[in-house]
């Protein structure tokens, strides 16, 4: 009877471990320092699925960590997968590899705008400070808290209270449940006068998390860098571009649930975008732009993940507003939620305050908070990209 019911227990056991296990989308490298082995991998990309369990997780999240990395991997919102959804997910980055030395014929030219200079002028580093003490003073905004929507629908009031200063501009903010997350993913859709079917995408993931080795430790997670930051730099561009009045095209700002616990929001949204063949022209994604760790004026372009045009625009908009300096550095898998939009055929850029190995080391811990190497003045060069990149997308 006793042999019967360990038997049981021991089964019952592996089946949840076997449970725990995740698919996940990474380099070849990672995988080889961890020891962990590949279910399939593309030497040409040098990209390969795994299938991990936890000791696995935190064995890469370690060796990620070495090479100045966070967990080094994207995971992949599915529990079962057969040789065939291996080889779609492998060949669907090799496409895109193909597809963006394509589109690298076909670059953007910008003329300037007055409207965005003056736009740019006004961007405000205090505002972008107030917004990030704000959402940073929340305890947690962890997508598994005792309430995870609380700051997302507190946010969605502010920005309603916004929108009643502009009763000219057709706005409308609204909450987007999901299935992998009780978080939900708060959007704000202005509506395009001339193709409102075209949309520019900007967006920022407001949730945030205190990660241990062994996975998340459910203490304070001020997430004053990740990404209150994005979330604040968008805020304070959304002001300006609301004086702007309208648009030709559609845009839509987005603040995704669930990012830090492998980008499950903009996962789900990318996805039913493409289900129902919206036309998304390019996404712009802001994760961390507080801590200036190259030093004051520069910031980076992440090469991965990321479409060559868009980079572009990127380069243009510099060239013609902002005369910093732009460093090319790579993320080394889908590591926010660009990488969403990207996974599912949109174009999409992630500038970001620092290189990977300069960038905030105190993210994901109690100590992300405002302190005396946040710059608001660099969070605003963000927002100054963003006032331009949607004034330039959303008009022809
Ligand atoms: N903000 C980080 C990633 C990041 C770091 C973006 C540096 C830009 C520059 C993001 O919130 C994060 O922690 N992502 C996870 C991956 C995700 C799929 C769970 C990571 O990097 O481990
Ligand atoms: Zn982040």
């Amino acid at each position: 009877m006793q042999k019967i019911f360990m038997t049981l227990a021991l089964g019952s056991m592996l089946a949840h471990a076997a449970q725990d296990k995740k698919y996940i989308l990474t380099n070849t490298q990672l995988l080889e320092a961890a020891k962990v082995p590949a279910l399939m991998s593309d030497s040409k990309t040098g990209m390969a699925v795994a299938h991990i369990s936890t000791l696995q997780e935190s064995m890469l999240i370690r060796k990620s960590h070495e090479r100045g990395r966070c967990a080094g991997f994207e995971l992949l919102p599915v529990q079962d997968f057969t040789q065939k959804d291996f080889q779609k997910i492998l060949q669907d980055v090799a496409a895109r590899k193909v597809l963006d030395q394509k589109a690298q014929k076909s670059f953007k030219r910008i003329s300037k705008k007055e409207s965005v200079v003056a736009a740019i002028n006004q961007v405000s580093a205090a505002e972008i400070q107030n917004w990030v003490k704000w959402l940073s003073s929340f305890p947690t905004r962890y997508h598994k808290a005792a309430t995870p929507n609380k700051h997302v629908e507190a946010l969605k009031a502010k920005i309603d209270e916004m929108l009643v200063k502009y009763p000219q501009v057709k706005a409308e903010t609204s909450l987007i449940a999901h299935q992998s997350t009780p978080q939900k993913t708060l959007r704000l859709h202005i509506e395009g006068n001339k193709f409102p079917d075209e949309i520019v995408v900007a967006g920022a993931h407001l949730d945030s998390i205190n990660a241990g080795f062994f996975g998340p430790t459910g203490k304070i997670a001020p997430g004053a860098d990740d990404d209150a930051s994005g979330s604040a730099s968008l805020l304070e561009a959304l002001r300006h571009l609301l004086a702007q009045g309208s648009f030709e095209r559609s845009v839509e700002f987005f603040w995704y649930a669930g990012e830090e616990a492998g980008l499950l929001g903009s996962a789900e949204v990318a996805a039913s975008y493409k289900n129902q063949s919206k036309k998304v022209v390019g996404v712009l994604q802001l994760d961390m732009t507080l801590y200036p760790g190259n030093g004051d004026g520069k910031i980076v372009s992440m090469t991965d993940f990321t479409s060559p045009e868009m980079r572009n625009l990127l380069e243009e908009i510099n060239r013609m507003y902002l005369n910093i300096e732009i460093i090319n550095d790579e993320c080394g898998y889908g590591c926010s939620d660009h990488a969403s939009w990207y996974r599912n055929g949109y174009p999409a850029i992630i500038p970001s305050e620092a290189t990977f190995n300069q960038m905030n080391h105190n993210i994901h811990t109690e100590a992300d908070v405002i302190d005396s190497k946040s710059s608001f003045e660099h969070a605003a060069i963000f927002s100054k990209i963003a006032v331009a990149f949607v004034s330039h997308l959303a008009n022809l």
